[in-house]
């Protein structure tokens, strides 16, 4: 494992698989002090193929330890994308009250029925363990959920809703979202859709998620639909909507789509069940523009950082904010002051604290001229993120392109955060309501950094944590 983590381009503090191609999260799920992690994979090359669900689990959302494959595909088909969630009253019948099983519910993707040019070749299935995630066995009644006709129908995010003390279930249908019920999920009623009429529709929505998070003693739903393509900057993207939610229908606050993050390369993202008052996201670092053809050799694409989701009021209105979890202490050096130009480790977590915030520009470089760009321009209220040099970028023109983030909070609240880690940067602005992901490929590692403030712009001060390898 030593050379393999530490290949060219191999992140050292986000998951990626040993190798091979690894896309969405799926069965997000804490049980008795583990977070498990499944992930769509294909264990045969490093393309997008006939998908698996690939597993690892951590104690701290940060050290993963990578575990045999959890779901093979079968004769209902490849194992597409969806969620996991502990079943405490053994509603399904899979296990005990005294063991509940961990219960996942996934989409059974038929490429035989695509083939034949069928609508209905994506059906909802469901997969259990009662060793505490360790293992899993498909549920012999599958599909729980057939298709009605709708090309585009996966992606189930359940969640237990206790007032009506039912199993909720949100699902990617085309291009809007469909809500279930169930008292066992075997057996599931339609309440309701949303969406047809709001939010971003430049492609097909897939991967939702669902979730209240109070602000102020209010509790408030988060409704995240992940979106390919459309985003704001290209490909696919995550958007989400305020609102709320009474165990039937979602109603959205407003007519407004907003994004988790403007970058290019958060993908799919959505967040753990079963974790008390915490609300934990983790998307894919890639985006399916390129996600196919970027140049690394033993595997192929990475996790973000997971997230820790809050809401926060800015100009009256309710917006998520992300901000890494706290979790990552356990692998940060020494805090350290840094001028305007400085030498940077591979991994590090960069704090800028703005006197007078403005324009800026911040360049991640290396001895060959190699650079990536994040800035704001204050003329245009955007922060940018430019990595037309960045290195290896011939594989996809469109990989090239510039992605912008318009500034949301108008004064106050500029603190920048960003997260290196060899290949990616994370930007956290706007007082966290704004995130910008983007991953590069330097021919030689960057080891450079230089902050630009331009004009008016004033900076308090800088500073620099080293991240430790996680892998060993
Ligand atoms: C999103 C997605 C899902 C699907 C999975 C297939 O990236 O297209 O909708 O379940 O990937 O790998």
């Amino acid at each position: 494992a030593q050379t393999v983590y530490h290949e060219p381009y191999r992140p050292q503090v986000h998951f990626s698989p040993k190798a091979h191609w690894t896309n969405d999260p799926n069965g997000l799920v804490y049980y008795k002090g583990i977070y498990h992690l499944f992930f769509q994979y294909y264990p045969e090359a490093t393309v997008w193929g006939p998908m698996h669900w690939g597993h690892a689990t951590s104690k701290d959302l940060i050290h993963w330890q990578e575990k045999p494959i959890a779901l093979y595909p079968d004769s209902l088909g490849y194992i597409f994308s969806g969620s996991a969630v502990v079943d405490y009253h053994n509603t399904t019948g899979f296990g005990t009250k005294k063991n509940p099983p961990l219960v996942a519910m996934f989409t059974h993707h038929d490429p035989k029925g695509e083939k034949e040019g069928r609508n209905d070749f994506q059906n909802q299935s469901l997969a259990y363990s009662l060793d505490n995630g360790e293992t899993w066995k498909k549920y012999s009644g599958n599909p729980v959920l057939k298709n009605p006709g709708i090309k585009d129908f996966r992606d189930p995010k359940v969640m237990w809703y206790e007032p009506q003390k039912k199993w909720v279930l949100t699902l990617a249908t085309l291009d809007h979202i469909t809500f279930y019920s169930s008292p066992d999920m075997k057996n599931w009623t339609k309440e309701s859709e949303f969406g047809k009429q709001l939010g971003a529709h430049g492609g097909v929505w897939e991967c939702p998620d669902l979730f209240p998070l109070k602000l102020e003693g209010k509790t408030h739903w988060v409704l995240i639909v992940n979106l390919n393509p459309g985003g704001p900057n290209g490909g696919s993207a995550t958007q989400y909507f305020m609102g709320q939610f009474n165990g039937k229908a979602f109603v959205p606050d407003d007519q407004q789509t907003r994004w988790m993050d403007y970058g290019p390369d958060e993908y799919a993202g959505v967040t753990w069940s079963n974790t008390g008052n915490r609300r934990i996201f983790i998307g894919w670092m890639s985006n399916w523009l390129y996600a196919n053809q970027v140049p690394t050799e033993r595997w192929r694409n990475a996790m973000t950082i997971p997230r820790e989701l809050l809401l926060k009021r800015v100009n009256g209105e309710v917006l998520l904010a992300s901000t890494p979890v706290k979790e990552l202490e356990g692998i940060e050096g020494a805090t350290k002051t840094i001028g305007f130009a400085a030498s940077v480790p591979k991994q590090f977590l960069l704090d800028v604290d703005f006197k007078q915030f403005g324009s800026f520009s911040l360049q991640l470089s290396n001895s060959t001229g190699e650079k990536v760009v994040l800035g704001y321009d204050a003329k245009s209220a955007r922060y940018y993120l430019d990595r037309s040099a960045s290195g290896v970028t011939s594989f996809n023109k469109d990989f090239l392109r510039t992605s912008y983030a318009p500034a949301l909070v108008k004064k106050g609240g500029n603190h920048l955060q960003i997260l290196v880690d060899v290949s990616s940067l994370e930007a956290f602005v706007d007082g966290n309501v704004t995130v910008i992901s983007g991953i590069f490929f330097p021919k030689q590692p960057y080891n450079r950094l230089r902050m630009v403030p331009v004009k008016n712009t004033v900076i308090n001060k800088m500073t620099i944590k080293p991240l430790f390898s996680i892998w060993k």
